[in-house]
């Protein structure tokens, strides 16, 4: 199979050009001006920008929490990541505690193998850490090609880890090269004030926003670092939302430390003014809430200052039916939002045409720095000659409007409903083949492959 795609505006996190690109299987063999080469499809892409295609490094599908599974599996998750651009997700699968790391592992397999429209990752969870834990680190490293482990700071019981725990992960994790990702908020203390709001009759989900305040994020952003620096291990911080935790990051490189940081696009586009719609406000209940206006300048900021690395979504949908479980308790909300096929188009439209960020620095935050620190590049985050084949061909003028009605993911529901955006993902290639064509799916489910990543190479 052979693609050459002419005169499109290449973009990638350092370069902004016209040329051609010729595709021979699943990866690109050459890209320059006027190529001479004959392809069994050729697609006109001037007035076009081409992007690599978008990794998202956080995603639940198919994840069972709060006693449900979120609402989109392999199958509909990637395809619906494929229509808004984005080629690869990194998923987590999660170790019950009193279990192994490869039970949890074979677990997440066994939902997701064969199933997948795009390229997809896992990172582990690790919320039991112990000897038989610690011996599973190694083989998860260097066999699995899973090399980013995820704790929860949170939700004591079922998926926290104490500092002890994840100092001795921490250790662990340093001597294979692995990275150490966290969602970094003060269980405990958010705990207290559930449990205070629920004992108030305070059950709405407003009082699921005000029952994590800045503070239990910015606490635990600040201890995460502290830890990460005390074992030098590789630190990720997963969805930060606040300014008081992004200065915890500001104050970490200080004493030189680098740590990298993600965002979701929900943090930088929505606002807490939506938890005062009644349970109407359970669609954005997701941890950490939405935040304050001001949370959102200092995100846009510190993506433009390079503290922030990557946008990703924690795309976590639930079907209304399913949020409804916390209609008379917030804290019975399952938590999470649907986002997987809205990133690339809102952040273009939102970001680059409103002088937010350069389009370098967009393919930066959607694609690249998600390759280097998740140990894929250059074979993914970048359009290069050996690399493979990812490639949204994307349209900066077309404007539409995004509806549950239209879109592809699995939930009755969308957390933009309405908004109108400016540019739209036309084709998308994945591997060497056409995966989106307008509103048509080429490939066939099982096409998407489970990717074995290697060390940051930032
Ligand atoms: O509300 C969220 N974020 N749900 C998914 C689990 C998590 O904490 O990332
Ligand atoms: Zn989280
Ligand atoms: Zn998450």
């Amino acid at each position: 199979m052979s693609i050459l795609i002419k005169n499109g505006r290449i973009i990638t996190a350092a370069d902004d050009y016209i040329a051609d690109i010729f595709i021979e299987n699943e990866t690109i063999s050459a890209i320059g001006r006027n190529l001479q080469v004959k392809a069994v499809r050729v697609i006109e892409a001037n007035g076009k920008l081409l992007f690599p295609g978008g990794i998202d490094p956080h995603v639940h599908l198919d994840m069972p929490f709060m006693g449900t599974f979120s609402s989109d599996n392999y199958e509909t998750g990637t395809r619906a990541a494929l229509f808004g651009g984005t080629t690869m997700v990194i998923d987590f699968v999660i170790q019950t505690k009193g279990k192994s790391l490869y039970s949890a592992l074979n677990e997440w397999k066994s939902r997701s193998d064969g199933n997948a429209f795009g390229d997809y990752s896992f990172h582990l969870a690790v919320t039991d850490f112990n000897e038989n834990t610690k011996a599973e680190i190694k083989p998860m490293i260097e066999k699995e090609g899973i090399t980013s482990f995820k704790t929860f700071m949170a939700y004591r019981g079922s998926l926290m880890i104490d500092d002890r725990q994840m100092v001795g992960l921490m250790n662990e994790v340093k001597k294979y090269g692995g990275i150490v990702t966290t969602h970094a908020t003060n269980g405990d203390m958010i705990d207290y004030l559930v449990a205070k709001n629920r004992s108030e009759g305070n059950l709405s989900p407003l009082f699921h926003y005000l029952s994590q305040p800045e503070i239990t994020e910015s606490e635990a952003t600040g201890r995460f670092a502290d830890m990460a620096f005390h074992t030098s291990v590789t630190p990720y911080v997963v969805h930060l939302s606040c300014e008081g935790a992004l200065n915890q990051i500001r104050e970490a490189t200080k004493r030189n430390q680098k740590i990298f940081v993600e965002t979701c696009i929900q943090y930088l586009l929505l606002d807490a003014s939506l938890y005062e719609k009644g349970f109407e406000s359970a669609k954005w209940v997701m941890s950490p809430p939405l935040r304050e206006k001001k949370d959102q300048a200092a995100l846009w900021a510190g993506i433009e200052q390079g503290l922030v690395h990557v946008v990703a979504t924690d795309h976590c949908p639930f079907n209304w039916e399913q949020k409804k479980a916390g209609l008379s308790d917030f804290a019975k909300i399952p938590n999470g939002a649907p986002g997987i096929e809205n990133r690339i188009e809102l952040l273009f439209s939102e970001g680059v045409l409103k002088n937010k960020m350069s389009l370098n620095k967009f393919v930066e935050v959607t694609s690249t720095n998600s390759a280097k620190i998740f140990g894929v590049y250059p074979a993914k985050g970048t359009i290069a000659v050996g690399s493979d084949a990812d490639i949204v061909i994307f349209d900066p003028n077309e404007k539409h409007t995004i509806s549950a009605k239209t879109h592809h993911i699995n939930c009755d529901y969308s957390g933009y409903e309405g908004l109108e955006v400016t540019g739209k993902c036309k084709t998308v290639l994945l591997r060497g083949r056409v995966a989106i064509d307008g509103d048509k799916v080429l490939i066939e489910k099982g096409y998407g492959k489970l990717i074995k990543r290697g060390k940051t190479s930032n």
